[in-house]
């Protein structure tokens, strides 16, 4: 039988946004509270010495703006001196988001700036607020508001402020203090800011607030997370790493009275850059931030679907990445010379285990000096040959930089970078750190002049070596010396953070907080922003000069860095925790939208073993991004160094690019929606309770379930199975049937490693090869697992996996929708095609559907229509359906029961 699936053309919308009008009021509460202990340890003072009161309140005539006046009720001495007059303003900018934004009423003070994060941002002097009541309005409620959110105002001593859903009245966030502790009442001093909400206990489950490396994925009660970009192993439990975001999911579990249902789940971004400690008790939140102001922004979800939209719609979207990135990468610190190279991508290619990138790290540079090469072990013309070579073999290679540029007066780079006068200064001079090279400048790339500088730097060295893609390493900043503080409380400020967990100073092997980017702006502010600029401007640099889709891998991140970056999770160890640490650590940058994340496969410190690297590149191969990378001086482990990890890497790595256009299918969801690529279960099945405390496993995408195992000399894996019939994608035969959500332990032999799909999907598959290029020549092949009723659904996006844009009207891209659904007796396989010019021009062919799940006595009518060309299925036929063909295969695996 030659099963083929002519398309529809039909043009559908596939974004949904949801919106709904709501209140935003302002009501008058009258809670007092006799007794406080001091916030910050001190003795017990009377409530009204803290926190503040509201002054006039206005409310703009669309209903969709409140401005209020707050004063200072008392000062208070510690941590510097308070600010008497702010300013809340709260807007529902959109239907999709709330923003509360707390300042200086008189001065201007730090913001991320709006380049990053583009944003309405509104004066309360604009004229709509003008000539409104400037009297505390009691009890006024808006109405007219297109969302979930309520925002509540308290005219209380002091004051504070909520927001609940208007739907089911639950309480999302509420900062009324609550007595007798005034460490949770308003503090905002120039260098200490602290906010306060209580949450539901154990109804709340929250996750996000990174980068950490946490045991577990669902935050646990009674801990401080900093926010500080540092250079910090990974393999470092429960201390600040190198990223900042300071974001966080909550998903609420049902009411105890049973009339609010399990699920609902919101978010909240604190959109700030400076240090900051987050203390996270269980029954409360508390921002304890060091600069800046409070810009807080809710997200109402309810899906967590629906607020990843809602939030990479105010942050940005994550950037594309090319189809080759999803291909498995092979990097080493201490690859000697390029006959080393050679050899392990010669090896890769005779234990035909799939090599699409080969890296390198700073061993290519000469004396470590970005965009030069080692004239002995790399030399030139010889690493031309071996990139060539890749090239020709349809694989690529991806460099590593480092911001630190040489201070060294015959180095090209260092020459034109003086030049320009692009570095971080400090004292009015550069500022000099000590990296790799030694002495090193920083670029400054929040100066516009820093992007042309680095620019035509790769450029220039894109042009002796045509890299595909670059790797930012050490832009935390990472500083091998702390330099004595000034006389600045930017130095050493009042409070402080609680950075690598021994509230080391903030300027500890970094670049100093008094340091200048762009002539005013200090380092205190914009410290986290480093690696976030960074990756914009190598971004832009690689657009010019490949002209193609940039892959840029960044380990220092903040808010908004999935626009520009992938990210590793950097410097873990070889160990079974560090194994296990890596789920968490992948589904919080999902969270954090920078869905292209993996961690060193293997473990880059230490030495692995042929177990631990057999189970790592087991689990591995379903990072989002996938790569082995190692240590300097740590054992080799290039995945054919085993026999056993080889014919694994070969199972697993196959499963893996024969689900390619999924992957693929996934980042353009990525970019379009803002939806995580790899994904807690809690995604899919928010509803059921079991799956919050899940992170030993994930999903790729929807229903794609990855059950790892974590443990040494484990052959079996203890998994969690959401309500549904799980089939095995190494063994379509092999099902998991679970009712209501269960518990089961399966067998996870030496090479196993367990991938389920659950009932429903329709994945769109293509086969096995040793590159990304040579995988998607080859036929479509359409794994259809239909529920009990017949119905399932899946979609596949394809384009040339290398334009810039990815998906834009215009472009010359597709999105093939392929859908089942049962009719009597008869199974129907129908699909419809957006956008269908790329798919045409490509002539792919399906030349194998596989139907898993049929109950018995069910016919594929639709199988059996295409191979007579019927009518009904043919619409306006698309080549990429046809079969070219009578070789086609047509499989159906029936449910057993
Ligand atoms: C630190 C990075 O995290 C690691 O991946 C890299 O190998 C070393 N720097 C050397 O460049």
């Amino acid at each position: 039988m030659s099963p083929f699936l002519p398309l529809i053309t039909t043009t559908l919308s596939f974004l949904t946004f949801f919106c709904h009008r709501d209140t935003l009021f302002v009501a008058a509460a009258g809670r007092r509270y006799s007794q406080v202990s001091n916030p910050h340890g001190g003795k017990r003072e009377s409530v009204i010495g803290w926190g503040y009161r509201l002054g006039s309140v206005s409310v703009d005539s669309s209903r969709a703006k409140l401005v209020a006046d707050l004063h200072l009720i008392n000062r208070t001495s510690i941590f510097g001196p308070d600010i008497g007059h702010l300013l809340l303003t709260a807007s529902f900018q959109t239907s999709r988001h709330l923003q509360v934004k707390i300042t200086d009423a008189d001065s201007s003070r730090w913001e991320v700036p709006e380049e990053f994060i583009p944003r309405e941002v509104w004066s309360p002097n604009d004229p709509s607020m003008l000539g409104l009541q400037q009297n505390i309005p009691e009890d006024l409620s808006l109405s007219d508001q297109a969302s979930d959110l309520v925002f509540t105002l308290y005219n209380t001593t002091p004051f504070g402020f909520s927001i609940h859903r208007s739907s089911s009245g639950e309480v999302l966030f509420d900062t009324r203090p609550q007595g007798p502790s005034s460490s949770t009442f308003l503090v905002f001093k120039d260098q200490y800011i602290q906010l306060s909400s209580s949450l539901p206990g154990d109804r709340s489950s929250i996750y996000g607030l990174g980068e950490h490396t946490k045991k577990s994925f669902r935050l646990e009660r009674n801990q401080t997370l900093t926010m500080w970009n540092a250079d910090i192993a990974s393999a470092t439990l429960d201390v600040n790493l190198y990223g900042s975001h300071p974001f966080y999911v909550d998903i609420r579990d049902a009411s105890a009275d049973g009339k609010i249902a399990a699920g609902a789940t919101h978010g909240v971004l604190l959109l700030n850059s400076n240090g900051m400690d987050i203390v996270y008790t269980g029954d409360r939140i508390t921002y304890k931030v060091i600069g800046g102001i409070l810009d807080l922004y809710f997200f109402p979800g309810p899906s967590p679907e629906s607020l990843m939209e809602q939030y990479t719609e105010l942050i940005g979207r994550p950037t594309p990445m090319p189809y080759w990135s999803f291909g498995f990468h092979q990097c080493r610190y201490g690859y000697k010379n390029v006959y080393d190279l050679e050899s392990v991508v010669a090896n890769y290619a005779k234990a035909r285990i799939p090599l699409e990138v080969m890296w390198t790290d700073i061993d290519y540079m000469d004396a470590y000096k970005d965009f030069t090469l080692d004239p002995i072990n790399f030399p030139a013309d010889k690493m031309r040959t071996f990139v060539d070579n890749l090239h020709q073999n349809g694989q690529k290679y991806v460099l590593i930089l480092d911001p630190g540029i040489s201070i060294n007066e015959t180095y090209g780079t260092y020459i034109r970078g003086m030049k320009a006068d692009v570095f971080i200064k400090r004292k009015g001079k550069p500022y000099q750190g000590d990296v790799w090279p030694g002495p090193v400048y920083f670029p400054d790339f929040l100066n516009p002049e820093s992007e042309r500088f680095w620019g035509g730097e790769i450029k220039l060295f894109h042009d002796v070596l045509p890299f595909d893609g670059l790797w930012l390493d050490m832009n935390e900043i990472s500083n091998f010396i702390t330099s004595d503080p000034l006389n600045s409380t930017l130095d050493r400020p009042p409070y402080k953070i609680n950075n690598a967990g021994v509230r080391r100073p903030i300027n500890n092997k970094t670049i100093p907080a008094t340091s200048v980017h762009f002539g005013t702006i200090t380092d205190y502010n914009a410290h986290n922003l480093y690696g976030l600029s960074e990756a914009r401007a190598t971004n832009l640099a690689l657009v010019s000069t490949i002209g193609k889709r940039p892959f840029i891998l960044s380990r220092s991140t903040f808010v908004s860095s999935g626009k520009h970056t992938a990210h590793w999770t950097g410097d873990n160890a070889a160990t079974w925790n560090d194994l296990a640490y890596s789920v968490p650590a992948i589904l919080n940058f999902g969270l954090f939208a920078v869905p292209m994340v993996g961690a060193d496969i293997c473990g880059f410190s230490g030495n692995t073993t042929e177990e631990l690297c057999r189970r790592w590149i087991e689990l591995g191969a379903f990072y989002p991004f996938a790569r082995d990378h190692s240590e300097k001086g740590s054992k080799r482990q290039e995945l054919y160094l085993w026999d056993s990890v080889a014919s694994s890497a070969r199972k697993v790595l196959g499963l893996r690019y024969r689900l390619l256009p999924y992957f693929y299918t996934l980042m353009f969801q990525a970019h379009t929606r803002g939806t995580p690529i790899a994904r807690p279960l809690f995604f899919s099945f928010p509803g059921d309770r079991n799956t919050y405390g899940i992170d030993s496993q994930f999903l790729i995408g929807k229903d794609v379930l990855v059950s790892p195992v974590l443990t040494e000399g484990a052959v079996t894996t203890h998994a969690y199975f959401p309500a549904g019939n799980w089939f095995d994608l190494f063994n379509y035969s092999s099902v998991v049937s679970s009712t209501e959500g269960m518990f089961a332990t399966l067998p996870a032999p030496a090479d196993h490693g367990n991938v389920h799909v659950k009932d429903g999907n329709i994945l769109a598959m293509q086969g096995e090869a040793m590159t990304t290029d040579a995988a998607r020549k080859t036929p479509f092949n359409l794994l259809v697992a239909v529920d009990g009723s017949g119905n399932s659904y899946g979609e596949v996006f394809v384009d040339d996996g290398e334009s810039v844009k990815m998906g834009q009207e215009g472009g010359n891209w597709s999105l093939v929708k392929f859908y089942s659904d049962k009719t009597g007796d008869g199974l129907y396989i129908r699909s419809y095609v957006v956008n269908g010019w790329f798919a045409t021009s490509q002539k792919w062919v399906i030349d194998k559907v596989t139907i898993l799940g049929l109950k018995k006595g069910i016919h594929v009518e639709g199988c059996q229509h295409h191979s007579k060309r019927g009518s009904e299925l043919t619409g306006n036929p698309v080549e990429v359906a046809s079969s070219s063909n009578n070789s086609g295969e047509f499989t159906v695996v029936e449910l057993a029961n």
